[in-house]
């Protein structure tokens, strides 16, 4: 089983990038700060039809180290991505104009501002272990990691969920990926050892306890490594399917359809004659999801986390057959790992490749690891990276040495 690529002390992080961030600006960082990726337990394509979500923050994170300039630029250096420094004006900021990975930190500028904020200039050094395009949140990370940063640089006081929404809007409106708010709240809100049961629509939210290793348990993440084109098309494809289904319902949201209500629901739809099954798929989906977020908190909450399992499985077969966002590497990964033995596998996160997560008695671990990879292989795939999913902290200052 791999590590995190940077399993170094945070305190050795900060050294390490403090000591760059003075080779490339020439200035002494005044900040170090962290954002992590995460893993959703229970609760996908829910966040943009208003409902309960679960997700956890992984050990891993985007770092920045932090600087402010007495004039109007914004300039980020990244460690991971090849390219010189990135250097644009405050007041030059426009929706589509910054491509790449810039766009992130740029488009949280842009909101900040856009929100009526006071920023100054800053200088801005990132390293990052979340991986990429592999349906952990890495856009997320550097979001709220520079949220975080020109909050505090600026002395904004932001609080976490603020974070969260200026992160998604820069998203929406400055990248222009339609997410909902699952994976920007995630990364600002997790707490170490939980994961976060959250309500979309308003926000509240609850830390629940979760402690796999006390009970014997592991859940790890597996990362196919895929990622299918058009997958950032077919996502402002489902959600345009899903508010298509609420107001063909006549609801504000899919949220509002009650469990019990599902099949007279479908009913409904289905007397419209609007729909070729697709919208009646979708909605079905989003309505059993948020019924299996509220299965999952009451097993966890009653001390029997190994029946999350059979949820967790069910779930993916939904996202597979019902919401249609699934792909044979994840669908592998679930058949594997389940015939072997594992308590409950599915996929996490926006889906079209990316990542899955796992539920295994901590004595497994290495055999429902060998039985995929062996699957991996007989299929022609690449093999999976596997590691575990450590509920971690969400985003904080660090201390620079
Ligand atoms: C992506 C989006 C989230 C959420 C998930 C699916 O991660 O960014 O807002 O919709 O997909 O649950």
């Amino acid at each position: 089983m791999t590590t995190t690529q940077d399993d170094r002390g945070e305190l050795d992080r900060a050294a390490h990038a403090a000591a760059r961030h003075r080779e490339l600006f020439g200035t002494e960082p005044e900040g170090f700060f962290a954002a992590p990726g995460r893993a959703n337990l229970i609760g996908e394509h829910t966040d943009y039809n208003d409902g309960f979500v679960m997700p956890l923050a992984l050990p891993h994170i985007t770092t920045i180290t932090a600087s402010r300039r007495a004039d109007r630029l914004l300039r980020v250096h990244s460690r991971d991505v090849p390219g010189p420094t990135v250097e644009l004006s405050l007041d030059g900021l426009t929706p589509g104009t910054v491509k790449g990975w810039a766009g992130y930190p740029a488009g949280v500028a842009w909101v900040l501002l856009g929100a009526g904020h006071r920023l100054g200039g800053a200088d801005l050094y990132v390293e990052s272990d979340v991986p990429t395009g592999a349906g952990l949140s890495s856009s997320a990370a550097l979001e709220v990691v520079t949220a975080l940063a020109l909050s505090e640089l600026n002395g904004l006081g932001l609080t976490p969920e603020e974070l969260a929404r200026h992160s998604q809007r820069a998203e929406n409106d400055f990248v222009g990926m339609p997410c909902g708010i699952l994976d920007q709240m995630a990364s600002a809100c997790c707490a170490a050892g939980h994961v976060l049961y959250l309500d979309t629509r308003d926000l509240s939210s609850r830390q629940v306890p979760f402690d796999m290793a006390a009970e014997g348990l592991r859940l790890l993440v597996m990362d196919t490594q895929v990622k299918h084109a058009h997958a950032d098309g077919a996502y402002g494809q489902r959600r345009a399917e899903c508010e298509a289904g609420a107001v063909a319902l006549g609801v504000p949201a899919l949220r509002d359809v009650a469990y019990p209500d599902l099949d007279a629901a479908l009913a409904r739809l289905d007397a419209t004659g609007l729909d070729n099954g697709v919208i009646r798929r979708r909605v079905r989906h989003v309505v059993t999801e948020d019924r299996r977020v509220e299965r999952v908190i009451e097993l966890l909450e009653a001390g029997r986390p190994r029946e999350i399992g059979p949820v967790l499985t069910e779930g993916h077969a939904s996202l597979r057959d019902d919401f249609a966002v699934s792909c044979p590497e994840l669908d592998l990964v679930v058949a594997a790992s389940t015939e072997a033995g594992a308590l409950g596998a599915r996929m996490t996160g926006g889906g079209f490749g990316g990542s899955a997560i796992v539920l295994v008695e901590a004595d497994a671990t290495a055999a429902i690891g060998e039985a995929v990879t062996a699957a991996f292989d007989a299929a022609g795939h690449r093999r999976p990276r596997i590691f575990e999913a450590l509920p971690s902290a969400g985003a904080r200052r660090g201390a620079l040495p």
